[in-house]
């Protein structure tokens, strides 16, 4: 075990910092010093349940507590400047998915992050799968030859979360696109070999999310949804070119008339085809079409790896698993069906 102790400081406190304390508190070179989070309610759990002190104003907490990191959890409006501010004081940043606003705000963060000699991790976990890194190794190995097309979705019937501000567009730059859609997008695009994206075209629809009959009427895991404020799309729909001339698929929605389905994807390739799930390799031996699927998968957890990976990244220098450099990429993804939407027509990047 290193003798080095990372000590870290979460800004926002709320549903995922929660989760992320949960999985630092199983190491023993990481230790949390300190929580800026708005909430008086939200700060006294903290309080009570990890004995830290809190603070209401992030920029207090910086200039006192002086941490080695954040961890940035607060709503995407408000990944940015805690961000530059945070990097500016001398911290690392793991910031939670997605990086920012927009792929302007991301630059910045990485420009900063140079300029400043700190370090960014952004909070993808799902691209740590063990059914993505089989394929993901599969795809580097050459497996496929040619990747001509990928086919991307994540679909929740009714999954609008009803905490915190994920129906405003003006806090969290969108809905289920930047919330799920972004990790389906995130976990694909790394499988493939994250290729560079040139061209966007898409659209977005909002038919559910902001009508209070159908929010009421409705049963659902997460009901009641503030339907007044809601400002986001419930589905999204977008096709992205790769400079190498491949084309990648991306559905999603939270609120919609039709199967829910989780995470998964599809790959077409020259010599091979794949599918998350049911996880396959689809190819031709001995002059049979034949499926592959591994017989074992390690039983890694997938926040475990993002964890361990952003200490390891912080404190020894180990890899980024999720750098600033691939949230920047994934957001101008996320930007052009988003710019797409609004002009009606493809967009360059
Ligand atoms: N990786 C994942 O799977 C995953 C899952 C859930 C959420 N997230 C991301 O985490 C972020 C937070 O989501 P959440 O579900 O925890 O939301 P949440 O509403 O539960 O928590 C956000 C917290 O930020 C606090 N906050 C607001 N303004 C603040 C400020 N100025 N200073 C300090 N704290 C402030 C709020 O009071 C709240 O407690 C979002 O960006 C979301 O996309 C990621």
């Amino acid at each position: 075990m290193s003798e080095k102790v990372l000590k870290i400081a979460f800004i926002g406190g709320g549903g995922i910092a929660k989760n992320h304390a949960k999985w630092l508190s199983k190491f023993d070179d990481v230790r949390i010093v300190a929580v800026a989070e708005v909430s008086a309610e939200t700060n006294t759990w903290w309080e009570t349940e990890y004995d830290v002190p809190t603070f209401t104003d992030y920029h207090k907490m910086l200039a006192e507590i002086k941490p080695d990191a954040v961890d940035i959890c607060t709503p995407n409006f408000l990944h940015y400047q805690p961000g530059i501010d945070a990097l500016k004081a001398g911290a690392h940043v793991f910031v939670e998915k997605p990086m920012a606003m927009n792929a302007d705000e991301c630059q910045e963060m990485i420009d900063v992050a140079q300029e400043t000699g700190r370090k960014i991790v952004v909070g993808f976990q799902h691209r740590f799968e063990p059914r993505v890194q089989y394929i993901s190794n599969a795809v580097e190995a050459g497996r496929f030859g040619k990747i001509m097309y990928t086919r991307v979705s994540v679909y929740r019937r009714r999954g609008i979360p009803n905490w915190g501000v994920f129906g405003r567009k003006d806090l969290q730059g969108g809905g289920c696109l930047i919330d799920i859609g972004v990790h389906a997008l995130d976990m694909a695009w790394y499988a493939i070999g994250r290729p560079k994206p040139v061209a966007v075209s898409g659209n977005t629809w909002t038919y559910i999310g902001d009508d209070a009959d159908k929010a009421g009427d409705v049963a659902c895991m997460w009901p009641k949804w503030d339907t007044e404020t809601y400002t986001v799309e419930d589905l999204a729909v977008g096709q992205i070119r790769f400079e190498d001339g491949s084309i990648l698929a991306l559905e999603t929605s939270f609120a919609m008339h039709g199967q829910e389905e989780g995470y998964n994807f599809s790959i077409f390739g020259e010599n091979a085809g794949a599918s998350l799930s049911p996880l396959k390799i689809y190819t031709d031996d001995f002059g049979h079409q034949v499926d592959v699927t591994p017989a074992f998968l390690p039983n890694e957890e997938i926040w475990d790896v993002k964890v361990r990976g952003m200490i390891d990244h912080f404190l020894n220098d180990g890899p980024n698993l999720s750098p600033g450099e691939d949230g920047l990429l994934v957001q101008q993804m996320l930007d052009g069906i988003y710019r797409s939407a609004d002009v009606g027509r493809e967009v360059q990047i």
